[in-house]
């Protein structure tokens, strides 16, 4: 036994890890998402979800976390798929994926696809979609969503950073270069009413929006379809709040442009189009 946890051991250590993974016998991953935010998100990701029977798609499951979770939690058929962290020459996480479903000796199936090339032809339909952390990373972030949204035949999840959530409308933040987190694969941040409009837009009939254990600037959208599978609906307590005052004054203090649409200098289209 001492011999095989041995062997795990060095297996997870010679890996780059995102999420912390519990592979049993004491070996857990050292992702940078720690043990209580992976649970934290499962659990409002998960608990209201009946996922007994049901067939789970995870778009940019990187380690796989979330495929698993939803394996234990008695989805039918679970499918993980990524691309751009699978085959990245550091990151090489299709085999960290690899390491975790051995460990855990679970029934998940994996394909390595491009959020660009998913399809009901290419992967085909499933009752849960898992969209999680990958919205903000794509340059045509409107149009891959529209992608995972129309393989979803029950409930899209959308877990998302958002931004510019001092505003009361639909708005979305751009940034060109290494803005936020000095990653230069973050693209966009929404903020919830921009999100909710364009799951609306995909034919969603009903769409809740919950915080998110690491905070106001990122929050989990349930987009339903059909709400056979919802055990329960949203509770007040995990319902996204508007921002409070002191939190509007830092998004502002970020994007220093804000400050002037919000003065009423002008009007944010015709600011944007350079009147
Ligand atoms: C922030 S991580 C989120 C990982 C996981 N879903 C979670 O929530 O913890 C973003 C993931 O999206 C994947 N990704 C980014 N762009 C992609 C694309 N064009 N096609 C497929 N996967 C992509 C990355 O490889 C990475 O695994």
């Amino acid at each position: 036994m001492a011999n095989v946890t041995d062997d795990l051991n060095s297996r997870v250590a010679a890996q780059y890890w995102h999420h912390s993974i519990d592979l049993g016998g004491g070996v857990i991953t050292p992702g940078g998402k720690s043990l209580a935010i992976c649970a934290g998100e499962a659990s409002l990701i998960f608990d209201r979800v009946d996922l007994g029977g049901l067939s789970v798609l995870d778009i940019g499951a990187w380690n796989g976390f979330f495929s698993f979770e939803a394996k234990r939690r008695g989805a039918r058929h679970v499918l993980a798929t990524d691309s751009f962290c699978w085959s990245h020459p550091d990151f090489r996480g299709r085999e960290a994926f690899d390491v975790a479903r051995s460990a855990l000796g679970v029934d998940v199936d994996a394909r390595e696809i491009d959020v660009a090339d998913l399809s009901p032809e290419s992967v085909g339909e499933f009752d849960v979609v898992l969209y999680l952390g990958v919205f903000y990373h794509r340059y045509d972030a409107i149009e891959s969503l529209a992608r995972a949204a129309r393989l979803a035949k029950q409930v899209l999840i959308v877990e998302t950073h958002l931004d510019l959530r001092d505003f009361n409308f639909p708005a979305m933040a751009f940034y060109p270069g290494h803005e936020l987190n000095n990653d230069p694969t973050n693209w966009w941040g929404p903020n919830e009413h921009c999100m909710q409009a364009l799951l609306a837009g995909h034919g969603f009939k009903d769409i809740e929006v919950s915080t998110h254990p690491a905070g106001h600037s990122r929050a989990i959208f349930h987009a339903w379809r059909s709400t056979q599978a919802r055990t329960m609906t949203l509770g007040e307590e995990t319902r996204l709040k508007p921002v409070a005052e002191a939190k509007q004054l830092a998004f502002t203090q970020r994007h220093p442009i804000l400050s002037r649409v919000r003065a009423g200098l002008r009007p944010v289209r015709r600011f944007f189009a350079g009147e």
